[in-house]
């Protein structure tokens, strides 16, 4: 055969190749392998020009190079359709009418909506939010709170230590001293935080739970400046028909000192389980402020007086959404969080 007869039979081979149906991606590539690749069927018919008679050269080039065109033109066009195959049958199992795919936003955590919600009920009344370390010195937890080392109050509570003189923090009254200590009185503020207890992890207790703590510093405060704040936060937080009373109580921090509790809302009154009958639940620790405790910041306690409080979220939290285990907040199980 001689080299014209030879491209002719390869454009017809070509053209039998690529008509053979529609190739999908892996016969594609193998085609255009077979005729442009450096050992394919163009490369060689280009070798062969060396044998040829030097008067059909420029020809026979001519032809050649012209096939080779011609090729590499329908490998592009076919390319082109076979990835536009692709994408026609990877949304041809696309349904556009259906709704789109959720879009994961997650959710607040319960313990944080009523922080959230506490901490929105202060600062209407002008308290500012401080915030303390939780890994503290026993000086900031205890001692400078009027809690030497061996008094019978630290029993009170199951103290984490980290070292000898350094604790996690086992309430946030430790933001008491860091803020007095930091600030000039008057001052005016709810620390809300985590705190730490040596407790059985039980349905009631965990070994970390949260609280908010108040306090304010001015001249000339009473008692009835503490129950009017607190009564105004019960109605606030657990509705207007909502009754308290306090019981007298002890903390080292506070003289004198109280419990507030609140009217049981789940039974009003009428004796519950989660009252246990008593038609009221206990919900924060509250007093005046020792003043033993503005002696160790150095605040005068002939001039300034002051109430504080300290509240547990957890059981605010519990009792709002019907949680029964306290350990729920902390497993991180989506199932549960979601509902909120
Ligand atoms: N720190 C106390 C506790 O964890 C709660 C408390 C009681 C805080 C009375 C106060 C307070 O500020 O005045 O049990």
């Amino acid at each position: 055969m001689t080299i014209f007869q030879l491209i002719e039979a390869l454009k017809e081979q070509f053209d039998t190749d690529i008509l053979h149906g529609k190739p999908d991606k892996n016969t594609f590539e193998e085609i255009k392998r077979k005729y442009t690749s450096r050992k394919g069927k163009i490369a060689d018919l280009f070798t062969r020009m060396g044998t040829i008679e030097p008067v059909d050269r420029p020809k026979a080039g001519q032809a050649l190079n012209e096939l080779k065109s011609y090729i590499t033109h329908k490998l592009d066009d076919l390319s082109a359709v076979i990835t536009q195959n692709i994408i026609m049958t990877a949304t041809s199992r696309l349904d556009l009418t259906l709704p789109g795919d959720p879009f994961p936003v997650g959710s607040i955590h319960p313990l944080t909506i009523v922080i959230n919600e506490i901490t929105a009920i202060f600062t209407r009344l002008g308290f500012s939010v401080a915030y303390g370390p939780e890994v503290d010195t026993d000086y900031y937890n205890f001692e400078a709170l009027n809690i030497p080392k061996h008094h019978p109050a630290r029993d009170m509570q199951d103290t984490f230590y980290v070292m000898d003189d350094v604790v996690l923090r086992t309430h946030t009254s430790n933001n008491q001293i860091h803020t007095m200590q930091n600030h000039k009185p008057p001052v005016k503020i709810i620390a809300p935080g985590r705190v730490y207890r040596n407790e059985d992890v039980s349905v009631r207790s965990y070994c970390l739970f949260h609280q908010i703590e108040g306090l304010y510093v001015d001249q000339k405060v009473s008692m009835a400046d503490l129950k009017g704040v607190l009564n105004y936060f019960a109605r606030e937080f657990f509705g207007y028909s909502v009754k308290t009373r306090f019981r007298p109580s002890y903390f080292p921090f506070t003289e004198p000192s109280a419990e507030m509790d609140v009217s049981c809302y789940f039974c009003s009154q009428k004796g519950c389980n989660i009252c246990k009958h008593t038609g009221w639940l206990e919900i924060l620790g509250c007093g005046m402020v020792d003043p033993e405790v503005f002696k160790s910041v150095g605040y005068d306690p002939e001039i300034w007086s002051g109430y504080a409080f300290g509240m547990g979220i957890e059981r605010m939290a519990m009792q709002r959404y019907g949680i029964e285990d306290i350990r729920m907040f902390y497993e991180g199980d989506v199932r549960f969080l979601r509902q909120f």
